[in-house]
């Protein structure tokens, strides 16, 4: 039977470290601290956590700009996959993000990232768009996309 409780929290400043580290060991492209701490201070950034006996096991960055609510990052703590934080987390943030005046996220990924392109799927995210050459090693991006109240399409 599906987990009902709400797992999502805000993230904590001190917590902060924590991601960093998370992002140098999964991103080729890491956000570090000081770029994250100047982030989180951003009224219109919100950082999302994920935790399990204490630990951080799940993050989730995205800023707000008039309806769009633009994906900084997502990552899971590889101690901690596959136990359905990386699809909760992206999906309890829709109403966090709604309230804060977003209609949709947006965001990009690797083309060969798998196991996010699954996650995106299972929960409703749709690929609109590829980006070439987006990233900094040259690979391609799917634009991604999740209306928060998707309407009917044509
Ligand atoms: C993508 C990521 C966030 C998923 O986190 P997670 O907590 O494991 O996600 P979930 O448990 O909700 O779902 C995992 C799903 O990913 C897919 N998946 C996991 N490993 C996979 C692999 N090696 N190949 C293909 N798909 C895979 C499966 O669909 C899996 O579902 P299942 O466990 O039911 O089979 C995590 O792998 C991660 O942190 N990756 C590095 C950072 C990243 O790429 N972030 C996204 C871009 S910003």
């Amino acid at each position: 039977m599906p987990d009902e409780r709400r797992l999502v929290e805000d993230l904590r400043f001190e917590e902060l470290g924590r991601v960093a580290e998370i992002e140098a060991t999964v991103f080729p492209e890491p956000l570090d601290l000081a770029s994250l701490e100047r982030l989180y201070r951003d009224p219109s950034v919100r950082y999302l956590a994920i935790r399990e006996e204490g630990r951080l096991a799940a993050y989730f960055g995205f800023q707000v700009s008039g309806p769009t609510a633009l994906v900084i990052s997502n990552a899971t703590d590889p101690a901690y996959r596959r136990r359905g934080y990386g699809g909760r987390i992206l999906q309890e943030a829709e109403a966090i993000a709604e309230a804060m005046g977003a209609r949709w996220f947006l965001g990009e990924v690797r083309v060969s990232n798998e196991p996010q392109r699954q996650v995106l799927r299972r929960i409703g995210w749709r690929e609109i768009g590829r980006c070439q050459s987006f990233f900094g090693n040259g690979e391609d991006a799917y634009i991604v996309f999740r209306c928060f109240r998707e309407g009917t399409w044509p």
